[in-house]
C-alpha cells in the first residue's frame, strides 16, 4: 500500500512536470546561473550597462532600424525533418512581422491595449557572410545520429553531434531540432556565456506548425528573450518582467483566454485586465499579437552603446565576403590529391592574418610571402587547420602569399 502511494506521486510530479515543459527557458535560465557564476547574468549587471561610468546610454532611437544577422542551424537526423528553405525564409518572415506589428491579426488586440502594442523596427536577415568571411546562405544544415535533443545544450556543442555558435557578437543563432517531447523551445539571456548564446527551437514549430503553436511565434517568443525580455508574471506569482507598460499576472495564460481577462489577486490596479495576448504570455499562437512599448525599449536597450548586443549592429555578416579563398589542389605525396580551399583573412588586415582551410590539414605546407614586384619577405610554416601570422611589422600595400604545392596565389592588404 505505502509502495503503491510513493508510486502515485511520483507519477503525479512527473505529469505536472510534464505540462509545464513546454516553456523551456525559465528552467534553462535558472541552470546557467549556477553553471557559470561569473556570468553577467548572475551578477545582475543591466544589460545597458556593461561599461563602467553611472550613465545608462541610450539606445537608438526608434526611428533607426536595427537588423539582426541570423544564422540557423539545422539540426536533422533524417530527411523528413531537414527544414526546408521555404520554411526557414517564412520563419524570417514571421520574425519581421511580429517585431513590427506588421501581421494581419494585430487588428484583435483589444483597444484597451492597442495603444501599448509598438513597432520594435527591429529587422531579421540570413546571414551572407559567415565568420571567417565567406559567402553564405546563413543556412548551416548537420545530420546528427541523435534522436532528441533537450535543453541541455547539447545542440551547441560538436562534441555531442551538434553545432557550435557562430560568433554571436554579430550573429543571432538558431538552433532547430526535434526537441524531447513538449519542450517547444528555450533561449539563453543576454550575458550568458558566448558558447551557449542563442535560442533553440523544435522543428515542427520553426516556420509554421499546426494546432496551438501554428504561426512560428514561439521563436518570436524565444527571440524576446534573447533581447532580455521576461514572461510577464516576471516566473513568479504577481512577479515582475521589469516593463512597467504590461500589467502583472499571477501566473501565466494559456490556451486563448477572452477579453478582458480580470485579474483581482496582483492588486495593481489595472482595469484592463491581463495582457494575455503579449509573445511573452503562453497563449497560443493564434492569441499573440504584440509587444508593448516598454518590452520593445527594454529590447532595443541591449543594442545602446555599451549594452550587450550592440556588436550586432557592426556586424560584417550582411556585408560583402572578404575571405578570397581560393580553391587548390595540395601537392601529391602518393596518395590521391584532394581539393582544398585554403583562405586568408582579415583582408584587409592590420596586426594578423589567419589562414584557414575548412577542414584539410595545412601541417607541412610552406608559405611564402611577397610584395607586389616579387621581394621575399617573410616565410614559414603553416601549422593545422588554421595558422595565425603577424604581419604588423610589413608596410602597408599589397601582398602575395605562394603556398607550397599550390599554384594559385592568395593575395592580402596590409593596411
Ligand atoms: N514555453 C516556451 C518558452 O518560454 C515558449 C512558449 C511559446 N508559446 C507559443 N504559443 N508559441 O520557452
Ligand atoms: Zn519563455
Ligand atoms: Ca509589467
Amino acid at each position: 500500500m505505502r509502495t503503491f502511494t510513493l508510486l502515485l506521486i511520483a507519477f503525479a510530479m512527473t505529469f505536472s512536470a510534464q505540462a509545464q515543459k513546454q516553456c523551456g527557458t525559465e528552467a534553462y535560465q535558472e541552470r546557467i546561473r549556477q553553471e557559470f557564476p561569473l556570468s553577467l547574468m548572475k551578477q545582475g549587471i543591466p544589460v545597458s550597462q556593461t561599461v563602467a561610468g553611472g550613465t545608462t546610454p541610450t539606445a537608438p532611437g526608434l526611428s533607426q532600424v536595427i537588423i539582426i544577422p541570423v544564422v540557423v542551424h539545422v539540426l536533422y537526423n533524417n530527411e523528413s525533418n531537414n527544414l526546408s528553405e521555404a520554411v526557414i525564409n517564412r520563419q524570417i518572415e514571421i520574425l519581421n512581422r511580429d517585431f513590427n506589428l506588421a501581421g494581419d491579426d494585430a487588428s484583435k488586440i483589444p483597444s484597451a491595449f492597442s495603444p501599448r502594442a509598438g513597432v520594435a523596427n527591429i529587422r531579421f536577415q540570413l546571414a551572407k557572410v559567415d565568420p571567417d568571411g565567406r559567402a553564405t546562405t546563413g543556412i548551416n544544415r548537420k545530420k546528427s545520429s541523435r534522436e532528441f535533443w533537450g535543453n541541455d545544450d547539447k545542440i551547441k556543442d560538436p562534441a555531442s553531434g551538434g553545432v557550435k555558435p557562430w560568433d554571436s557578437r554579430s550573429y543571432l543563432n538558431i538552433w532547430v531540432g526535434n526537441l524531447v517531447p513538449g519542450l517547444l523551445g528555450y533561449s539563453s539571456a543576454p550575458g550568458g556565456p558566448a558558447h551557449l548564446d542563442g535560442v533553440v527551437i523544435r522543428t515542427n514549430v520553426f516556420g509554421g506548425g499546426s494546432g496551438s503553436f501554428s504561426m512560428g511565434r514561439t521563436t518570436v517568443h524565444e527571440v524576446g528573450h534573447w533581447l532580455n525580455l521576461k514572461h510577464l508574471w516576471g516566473d513568479g506569482e504577481c512577479g515582475s518582467d521589469g516593463v512597467d507598460d504590461t500589467p502583472q499576472q499571477r501566473r501565466y495564460n494559456q490556451g486563448c483566454p477572452s477579453f478582458p481577462k480580470l485579474n483581482t489577486t496582483c492588486g495593481d490596479g489595472n482595469s484592463a485586465g491581463e495582457m494575455f495576448m503579449n509573445f511573452m504570455d503562453f497563449t497560443d499562437d493564434a492569441c499573440m499579437l504584440m509587444f508593448s512599448n516598454g518590452q520593445i525599449s527594454r529590447m532595443r536597450e541591449t543594442f545602446a552603446a555599451g549594452g550587450i548586443r550592440e556588436s550586432i549592429r557592426f556586424s560584417r555578416a550582411l556585408g560583402e565576403p572578404w575571405n578570397n579563398g581560393v580553391t587548390t589542389t595540395p601537392a601529391a605525396n602518393g596518395t590521391a590529391s584532394t581539393q582544398i580551399s585554403v583562405s586568408v583573412y582579415p583582408n584587409p588586415a592590420s596586426s594578423n592574418i589567419t589562414f584557414s582551410s575548412k577542414g584539410a590539414n595545412l601541417a607541412g605546407t610552406r608559405y611564402t610571402l611577397y610584395t607586389l614586384d616579387g621581394r621575399r619577405v617573410q616565410e614559414g610554416m603553416l601549422s593545422n587547420e588554421q595558422t595565425s601570422l603577424n604581419v604588423s611589422s610589413l608596410r602597408p600595400g599589397l601582398y602575395f602569399v605562394k603556398l607550397s604545392g599550390v599554384d594559385q596565389a592568395l593575395r592580402f592588404v596590409r593596411q
